[in-house]
């Protein structure tokens, strides 16, 4: 089966809707972040701190290519995956891209009190977020096969929404999912 790779900004549960998604369709789980972590052998924070974010997108990149040639796993992205159409264009080779989509007060809510997200540790967060998520939501929308409402803030809750959108959908997914008789 084609992979279902999720996609949307920080807070919209990409990693934690991802894992549930996987176990309930027995996908295995893949977290870019985590990939990139591996590699670097460094957290996000510092390798934005020490190498800057130009680094940390070259390796986002390398690791979405090393994913994108494999199938049947679900695939959290960080938030600015798809920034890359080359990264878009290795991901949708394989994969069906969903997006979890938000509003902003409920993302914020979320991603507040985070440390380890380097690109909110800017002098004023809120007001720069919302800067970031307005120049990425056309994106988002636009390199999304499906798009579903992540507000929910149970995560199991979003996972159904998923499943029965891609059941109720008219693509190729359907079929897969009815043969995992779901
Ligand atoms: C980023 C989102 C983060 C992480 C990095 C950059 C972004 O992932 O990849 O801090 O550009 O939006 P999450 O979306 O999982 O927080």
């Amino acid at each position: 089966m084609k992979n279902l790779v999720l996609i949307g900004f920080m807070g919209s549960g990409k990693s934690l809707v991802g894992r549930k998604l996987a176990t309930q369709l027995n996908l295995a789980f893949v977290d870019t972040d985590i990939l990139i972590e591996k590699k670097a052998q460094q957290s996000i924070r510092k390798i934005f701190e020490q190498t800057g974010e130009a680094y940390f997108r070259d390796l986002e990149t390398q690791v979405i290519k090393e994913v994108s040639s494999k199938e049947n796993q679900v695939i959290a992205c960080g938030g600015g995956a798809v920034l890359r159409s080359q990264n878009v264009k290795a991901l949708k080779k394989k994969g069906f891209l969903i997006y979890l989509k938000a509003p902003f007060p409920i993302l914020f809510d979320r991603i507040k009190y985070t440390e380890d997200r380097p690109l909110l540790n800017v002098p004023q967060p809120e007001r720069e977020t919302k800067i970031l998520l307005a120049s990425r939501e056309r994106i988002y929308q636009s390199v999304a096969d499906m798009v579903v409402d992540a507000s929910p803030p149970i995560p199991e809750e979003v996972v159904k929404r998923i499943i029965l959108k891609l059941k109720e959908g008219e693509n190729s997914e359907e079929k897969n999912l009815k043969r995992r008789r779901l």
